[in-house]
């Protein structure tokens, strides 16, 4: 299976995908292409180090969601990719792209959805929210990814402990790597296996 992943960021979730790459633990998958929705981010580092191919699509040089969602849509059938990561990807895509990879395109949140989620919830906003109102146990979600944000199917969750002396980047930083690098890879591995089935709205693993 080839795999694109999105990024715009530090790209530590592409990073997590790199590293299971190379343990061999992406069931086959191959990370084939990064786009990036900005320039000059990390993110497009690492996937250099890593010899993958990488592109730049400017989300501000596309003027809606659903011509964005063209443009990807048209990078990854040029490349036959077969399934599509959200990994620190911070924009919001629609139109055909959604119908094509239906079932096939998956994003992790660093928070327990259907808590902390939804437009305007992304990054450090996530972990802010947490502390303000005193959860005690927050973590991540990899879902399927639908029209509707951070609302499809969900695929993996795990929790993580909230530490009274935590601050928004502790947090985050605990979520990323007890949670969200552990995820992603595993999710990416199911779906490479054929092991994720979906009935109304539910996901149910072989
Ligand atoms: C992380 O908080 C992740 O949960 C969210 O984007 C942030 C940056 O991720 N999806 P990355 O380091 O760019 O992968």
């Amino acid at each position: 299976m080839k795999i694109a992943v999105l990024v715009s960021g530090g790209g530590s979730n592409l990073q997590a995908l790199i590293d299971a790459q190379n343990r061999n633990e992406l069931g086959g998958g191959i990370l084939s292409l990064v786009i990036s929705s900005k320039e000059g981010v990390y993110a497009l580092e690492r996937a250099k180090n890593a010899g993958i191919p990488t592109l730049v699509l400017s989300r501000n040089e596309y003027d809606s969601p659903k011509a964005y969602g063209d443009a990807i849509l048209l990078e990854l059938q040029k490349e036959d990719i077969d399934i599509l990561v959200y990994a620190g990807f911070m924009c919001i895509v629609e139109g055909e792209l959604l119908r094509v990879y239906k079932n096939r395109m998956i994003n992790v949140h660093p928070s327990l959805i259907p808590s902390f989620c939804g437009p305007g919830f992304y990054g450090l906003k996530v972990h802010e929210a947490v502390l303000e109102k005193g959860v005690k146990v927050t973590g991540a979600t990899v879902h399927i990814v639908t029209e509707e944000c951070d609302a499809g199917p969900i695929l993996l969750q795990k929790a993580v402990e909230v530490l009274d002396t935590d601050t928004p980047e502790t947090l985050q930083k605990r979520v990323m790597e007890q949670a969200e690098w552990i995820l992603l890879p595993k999710a990416v591995r199911l779906l490479c296996e054929n092991k994720v089935t979906i009935k109304e709205n539910r996901t149910y693993i072989k």
